[in-house]
């Protein structure tokens, strides 16, 4: 795998120095989506053989899942940058290795893979994370309903289903993203139909799904709350092209919002960040969508003339405002002109942002789900840490407004998620640069 810009030096800090106060426009092209690649990746599991997934983003959490894959017997060329070619014909492996799924929790995507292909499977139970306790109750919940057993022990998760996958009425509680993705690449080789009432609905969801009817699976009702899966005996090899990512474009429209822009971000549909949009031009931002034929064409421009205005945001499951792009609005509303509510409802500790912009001068108080957030005139900078990826890039994207210098470490999370985000915004005009020092 290439190096991805994250990979670090022999320094002890790895961080990000911003100089605040210069103009942020112009444009960039955004990668294809984190939170779609690695579950298609995973999804590659399902047809032995050689399947082409183009648009990958070159960050640190492609590479875990490409060390899983190998690890279970894969092989992988990576054919460019952009561009991986996955031979899982060799996997004869279905226990995933401990330490990997341990540290990324998007590994348990191999769960319903591997039990569709081997009828068993060993997952290590996913750690909690900074923003919450990530359980995998209504993933475990909905597999045992299409038939598979578990025995948990010694943190791992040992998945069996003797009698083979059988399709079943699955009602999810939560929308949850992860549950709905592997019960699709179970369900997908199950004996029978599948219902997911309450499924995610995200678009990452519908990238999907496309790819396995493109493998030969037949999923209806992907992007609404009702999937149905027909199982089929066998899948095939795909070429697929990953979805843009949308929480990468909104970052860079963020930090657009911010500085005022114009900022042009390119390669993903305007659709997927549907309400972000909204709520940015009711906080006064100037967005012009664009809805081409192809990636290169679809995109959004951001500008922004007068203040930012307050606004209450809540997050929620898709098409509802993304929780991922909580942080980066928290920055633009911590300079807004008054006071306003963010409501964190998917996870349950995803404000460790708020501790940090207290050190750049915002004025939040937390309660619980919600931020209350108050207005200042202008953030300064200061040394700060990333709390997790979207904190990071948010803490970063601060510092762009703020007077001075911020230097942000931990700058690991970011790189789990956004290829090469230093240069981007560099080219977009910041002064900024990567300490490894
Ligand atoms: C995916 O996580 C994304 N990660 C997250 O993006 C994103 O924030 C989240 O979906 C919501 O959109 C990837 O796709 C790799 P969930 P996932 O299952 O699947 C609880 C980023 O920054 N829950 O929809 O883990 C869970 O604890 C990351 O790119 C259960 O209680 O999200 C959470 O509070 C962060 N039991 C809520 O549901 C379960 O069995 C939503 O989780 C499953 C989830």
């Amino acid at each position: 795998m290439p190096h991805s810009e994250g990979m670090r030096g022999k320094g002890f800090v790895d961080a990000i120095r911003v100089e605040g106060g210069y103009p942020v426009e112009g444009s960039i092209t955004v990668e294809g989506a984190k939170n779609s690649a690695l579950k298609l990746m995973a999804a590659t599991l399902l047809a032995p053989g050689a399947s082409t997934l183009t648009n990958v983003p070159n960050i640190s959490d492609v590479h875990v899942m490409g060390k899983v894959l190998k690890r279970l017997g894969a092989a992988i060329d990576v054919v460019d940058e952009h561009t991986l070619v996955i031979d899982t014909e060799p996997v004869a492996s279905w226990v995933t290795p401990y330490e990997l799924v341990a540290q990324m929790r998007a590994s348990t995507a191999v769960l319903g893979p591997l039990i569709a292909r081997f009828g068993k499977a060993v997952v290590a139970m996913p750690g909690g994370c900074n923003i919450g306790a990530r359980k995998i109750d209504m993933h475990l919940a909905g597999l045992s309903a299409l038939g598979v057993a578990f025995d948990i022990t010694h943190g791992n998760i040992h998945a069996s289903a003797p009698d083979g996958l059988h399709g079943a009425e699955v009602n999810l509680e939560f929308a949850s993203v992860g549950a709905t993705e592997n019960l699709l690449m179970a369900a997908v080789l199950a004996d029978g139909v599948t219902t997911i009432e309450n499924a995610a609905r995200e678009p990452e969801i519908c990238d999907l799904a496309n790819m396995l009817n493109e493998m030969g699976g037949q999923v209806t009702g992907a992007g609404t709350p009702t999937i149905a899966v027909e199982g089929v005996d066998e899948l095939h090899p795909v070429d697929h092209e990953v979805v843009g990512d949308r929480i990468e474009a909104g970052t860079f429209l963020a930090a657009g919002a911010l500085m005022g822009g114009p900022v042009e971000v390119k390669g993903f549909d305007p659709e997927h960040l549907g309400l972000v949009l909204k709520k940015y031009e009711a906080m006064g931002m100037e967005v012009e969508r664009r809805n081409g034929p192809d990636r290169a064409s679809r995109g959004a421009v951001i500008s922004r003339e007068g203040p930012i205005r307050p606004l209450d945001i809540q997050t929620l499951p898709f098409p509802g405002f993304p929780t991922d792009m909580q942080a980066q609005t928290l920055v633009l509303l911590s300079v807004a002109d008054g006071a306003c509510v963010v409501t964190e409802n998917v996870f349950e500790s995803r404000f460790m942002l708020a501790a940090e912009l207290a050190r750049m001068g915002a004025n939040l108080s937390i309660d619980g789900h919600h931020a209350i957030v108050r207005g200042v005139e202008r953030l300064s900078g200061a040394p700060v840490t990333a709390p997790d990826l979207r904190g990071g890039a948010a803490l970063v994207m601060a510092g762009l407004a703020a007077d001075g210098y911020t230097v942000v470490s931990n700058v690991h999370h970011i790189d789990r998620g956004y290829e090469g985000f230093v240069p981007k915004l560099k080219s977009l005009g910041a002064h900024i640069e990567r300490l490894n020092v």
